[in-house]
């Protein structure tokens, strides 16, 4: 086959081949039962290996209960939970795709409902979404935003122990069969809500300067990649800006230090850390207010300044939605991985398609052979009623 594109050439990182740069983003489902995966997961991620992403990542996947962002969200502090996830690795792996996790603490964010509910924080011990709701955890006593939670401030003896759940879970995520790890640092959860000076205002070894905000994030990538194993990539994704405090200079300095430590790439996502809906400057100096409103490949640039600061691999996300414009970000070198998520929501065979687009040849080969019988013969069927045309 002609290939030519870099969107469609594989990359390795460590003992792992990607057949191509496609990435799932992590996606919340808010579909598990006490942390265990449901069929909705299975669907859900094995749809997009049969869409040939190369890199297929579960949800944001809690380390303990009281991570979880929703009574609803997905765990990996049980064996249980662990084992559910086996058949869709299994399956992914049988696409010929790669299966990734992203493990997670929701800290301050916490114990709130799902979105289609508002995304509301619960009362402690509402049952509401299946399990009675939790008393959140923080760096200090700052709430995300009014009406939620004050979180409890963690002791040094709970920031050992949670560094501990994100170790036993990155041990878990092993014997479930994922291949890739990431640390979800991003988007105002707990990892972010030490790093940022917004909501952590500690004076101890774990608060102050950038050093000590660093901390917790550094100590997690350190324990997680200690009970990883030595030929499995390690991602970690960040809030490259948060607008409150915490800059790119900072995400260079740190994506630096982590990658000294054995992470290799850097998932470049931004904002979350408050309550507000997250917002950049537009060009006229307009705040951003929604989603929908940022222009395409907003995060782009954090990818590329981060790769090139601190000389590490990096994942572009954010409004990725077509393929000449994925392929233009790995040709500009602002990235080494594309991430997806709504616009794969959208159309799950979104990989297959790039494939048609941006090569000439055999341009079905991607194609599950359960499917590509009969789609040639659809195009072949196609090719003739035009032909009478
Ligand atoms: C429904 C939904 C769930 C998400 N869940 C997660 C998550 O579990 N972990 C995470 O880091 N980001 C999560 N995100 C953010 C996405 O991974 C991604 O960074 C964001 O949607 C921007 O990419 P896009 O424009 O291609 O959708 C979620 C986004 C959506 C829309």
């Amino acid at each position: 086959m002609k290939n030519n594109t870099k969107l469609f050439s594989p990359l390795k990182l460590r003992g792992v081949t990607l057949p191509n740069r496609v990435v799932l983003s992590p996606l919340c489902m808010y579909s598990a039962n006490s942390g265990v995966a449901s069929n909705w997961q299975f669907a859900h991620l094995s749809t997009f290996a049969r869409g040939g992403v190369g890199l297929v990542f579960a949800e944001a996947t809690a380390v303990e209960p009281k991570g979880r962002i929703t009574p609803r969200c997905l765990g990996i502090w049980t064996d249980e939970q662990a084992e559910a996830l086996k058949p869709t690795t299994e399956f992914i792996t049988s696409m010929g795709s790669v299966p990734g996790i992203q493990i997670a603490h929701a800290g301050r964010k916490a114990s709130a409902s799902p979105p289609w509910d508002g995304g509301k924080p619960l009362r402690i011990g509402d049952t509401a979404w299946g399990d009675p709701s939790w008393e959140v955890m923080g760096p200090s006593a700052v709430p995300l935003a009014e009406g939620w939670q004050t979180p409890h401030v963690m002791s040094e003896d709970d920031i050992a122990a949670t560094i501990n759940n994100f170790a036993s879970s990155a041990s878990r995520a092993v014997t479930a069969g994922f291949k890739v790890l990431e640390i979800h640092g991003a988007h105002g959860y707990l990892i972010h809500s030490f790093l940022s000076p917004l909501s952590n205002q500690r004076n101890d070894a774990y608060g102050g300067d950038l050093k000590g905000r660093m901390r917790f994030a550094i100590e997690v990538a350190e324990a997680v990649r200690a009970s990883w194993p030595n030929d499995l990539p390690l991602f970690f994704r960040i809030s490259a800006v948060d607008n409150h405090g915490w800059s790119i200079e900072d995400s260079v300095v740190l994506s630096n230090e982590l990658k000294l430590r054995g992470v290799d790439v850097i998932d470049c996502s931004a904002g979350g850390i408050s309550g507000a809906p997250a917002f950049r400057a537009k060009d006229d100096g307009s705040p951003v207010k929604t989603s929908s409103d940022r222009p395409l490949g907003f995060q782009v640039p954090y990818a590329s300044q981060i790769r090139k600061g601190a000389g590490v691999a990096t994942l572009a996300v954010g409004r990725i939605i077509e393929a000449h414009q994925a392929e233009k970000i790995l040709n500009d070198d602002s990235a080494d991985l594309i991430g997806i998520g709504r616009e794969l929501m959208y159309n799950p065979f979104w990989t297959l398609h790039a494939a048609e687009q941006l090569k000439s040849e055999d341009v079905l080969e991607g194609w599950p052979d359960q499917y590509r019988w009969a789609i040639t013969r659809r195009a072949d069927l196609e090719q003739g009623a035009k032909n009478q045309r």
